[in-house]
């Protein structure tokens, strides 16, 4: 009886083999995991600038185009030739968008994934707008805090309060037990408290170091502002995070990106001046390395490291590649050539108004920024640098130049990271010498008003943030955010990148500097993609690409363009969805 059973039911399971292989496509015909229909695809490619219907196998775009096209597969089978085949079979998903807007995954080409994670647990300052509100949310952290422990946190912005800076006397009373680190959103100075500062060995005896300013009232003492490298003097008596609020933070931060559309970041890092540079290869092995091997990872991202420890990464390189997994690549290196305009550190040709000795500071010196990206350049890395005043951008360009002309002309991409304020000329000579201008949009509404008071207005509006001006000489421009500097929101940065109105402006910064919103699209994509070498991979959606695409909540492209409505309805990574 058993044996009856046994022998038919083999019999059954060979018959079933031999009637699936005869009438179901063989497995290696292309059958889509996904079909997304009547949907209003923008793609990024130049080729086929828009689509209805995209399937999708094994996490890459196998056809996109009308819904007619993409349906029917003409494939070689051994047998018969030429054979039409419908894209999607057994098991295939389909997405009926109703007509809703779809883009390629957002690129962030700045951001600091980890810090910014870490940050969302922290106080957090942004959009204070008064002296109170200040005080009193450091309050709020001491009253959760155990004594000894140090209160961190930052984001705070003193020109939404007047520009007024803090000093520590606003917060000693309330943190007499506890030192306390709040950076400023720019990451280039901080403010410690008292105890902070005596913690650190910090006084009226201290000397300034190389590019920093200790902050000194009139009479010489510390007021608990640190700027740039004087930043050194502190950070390192600050307990380092643990493996484990790395890891926490990491994973909160991709979920964020993931909420907001972004499915790929160039990070740089928790890399600041004056913190030490170890902390990028403490995160990259704690950390991602950690996520891709448990398969945490939800998000691409492509890993830029500290230029002083190029040799470090060239060595890396050499032992696993360029590509580590899909889900990780090594970008190249990083330097800052100087600081930030919220901290009066950004170097200029002519000096702040509001700070008329001052020209900002020169974070590193010229010769070793020089020694270093030739190296790193003659090896095959990219490299990227900070440069926001227009003395920086020529400073950078310059040395580029001379990069250039001693290690001969190559595919390179040399990026500056932020190019805020340009000096006449410069927007040409990113455009000859092909150096990427990697900008964050969403700083414009930050920056507006201390432009103004800062650098006056005449300086303000020829030469700050020349989006168009850039693309007009041929420039690849990749948007970004530099979260947690700025939110990671790149549906915000293209409207602003369109509209350049800053909050209780009722007119755009230069309006002749307004992107339109394809090129905006562009930025935050493709070309996003090509400032980091991944545009073969991703970027847009085209046919051989990883399927890394969001669905947006409007159906009306108009819509999307003019309001601040539309938001992110699903992110997909690899034709699969990730959020929600
Ligand atoms: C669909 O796309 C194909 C290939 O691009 C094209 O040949 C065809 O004319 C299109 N059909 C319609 C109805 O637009
Ligand atoms: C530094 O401060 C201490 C006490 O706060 C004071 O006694 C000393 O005179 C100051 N020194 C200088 C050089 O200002
Ligand atoms: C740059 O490299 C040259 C040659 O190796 C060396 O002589 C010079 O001291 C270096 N300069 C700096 C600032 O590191």
């Amino acid at each position: 009886m058993r044996l009856y059973a046994l022998v038919w039911a083999s019999i059954a399971v060979v018959l079933a083999v031999v009637f699936r292989a005869w009438w179901i496509p063989s497995p290696s015909s292309p059958v889509a995991d996904l079909v997304l229909r009547n949907a209003v695809i923008f793609t990024s490619d130049e080729s086929l600038p828009f689509a209805d219907s995209m399937a999708v196998r094994n996490g890459r775009i196998l056809r996109i185009g009308n819904y007619s096209f993409v349906k029917v597969l003409h494939y070689q089978h051994h047998v018969t030739i030429g054979q039409a085949h419908e894209v999607a079979g057994y098991g295939t998903k389909h997405l009926h968008l109703g007509g809703k807007v779809v883009v390629p995954g957002f690129v962030d080409s700045h951001v600091h994934l980890i810090f910014g994670g870490l940050q969302i647990m922290r106080v957090d300052l942004r959009g204070v707008n008064q002296k109170d509100e200040f005080v009193r949310k450091v309050k709020e952290a001491v009253m959760n805090a155990k004594e000894g422990s140090w209160i961190l946190g930052g984001g705070w912005n003193n020109d939404l309060w007047g520009g007024e800076l803090p000093v520590a006397s606003w917060v000693d009373h309330i943190t007499a037990y506890n030192p306390v680190w709040l950076s400023r959103m720019d990451g280039h100075m901080g403010l410690a408290n008292s105890v902070a500062l005596k913690l650190s060995g910090i006084s009226n005896l201290s000397e300034d170091p190389e590019g920093g300013t200790i902050m000194r009232t009139v009479g010489g003492e510390p007021t608990g502002l640190l700027i740039d490298s004087a930043m050194k003097l502190l950070l390192p008596w600050i307990p380092e995070v643990s493996v484990n609020e790395r890891r926490e933070a990491f994973l909160r931060a991709s979920n964020l990106a993931l909420m907001r559309g972004v499915t790929t970041v160039v990070d740089f890092g928790r890399y600041f001046p004056g913190v030490s540079p170890e902390l990028s290869w403490e995160d990259f092995a704690d950390v991602y390395q950690w996520a891709d091997t448990t398969g945490k990872m939800m998000i691409r991202v492509c890993l830029f490291f500290p230029l002083e420890t190029w040799t470090r990464l060239l060595d890396l390189i050499g032992k696993m590649g360029r590509v580590i997994s899909q889900w990780i690549y090594l970008g190249g290196v990083k330097a800052f050539a100087d600081g930030s305009l919220g901290s009066n550190s950004a170097l200029f040709y002519e000096p702040y108004v509001d700070d008329p000795h001052n020209y900002g500071l020169q974070v590193t010196a010229i010769g070793t920024l020089f020694n270093m990206t030739l190296s790193s350049d003659k090896s095959g890395l990219q490299v990227a640098i900070h440069a926001i005043g227009d003395r920086a951008n020529d400073l950078i360009l310059d040395m580029y130049e001379l990069v250039v002309s001693t290690n001969g002309m190559r595919d390179r991409r040399f990026r500056i990271e932020h190019a805020q304020h340009l000096a006449p000329g410069a927007t040409a000579r990113f455009g000859q010498l092909g150096v990427v201008a990697s900008v964050q949009p969403d700083h414009l509404l930050d920056d507006a008003n201390s432009a103004a008071s800062k650098l006056g207005i005449d300086r303000a509006q020829k030469g700050s943030y020349l989006f168009r001006s850039l693309l007009a000489s041929n420039v690849q421009l990749a948007f970004g955010s530099d979260w947690p500097v700025a939110d990671i929101n790149p549906l915000g940065g293209v409207r602003t990148a369109m509209k350049r109105i800053p909050p209780a402006w009722n007119d755009a910064w230069i309006p002749s500097e307004c992107l339109t919103l394809n090129d905006a699209l562009k930025a935050y994509t493709i070309s996003a993609a090509r400032a980091c070498f991944l545009d073969k991979e991703l970027g847009s959606l085209s046919p051989g690409k990883l399927a890394d695409f969001v669905i947006l909540s409007t159906d009306s492209w108009d819509d999307f363009a003019a309001e601040g409505s539309t938001s992110v309805e699903a992110t997909y990574v690899a034709g699969l969805q990730a959020y929600p």
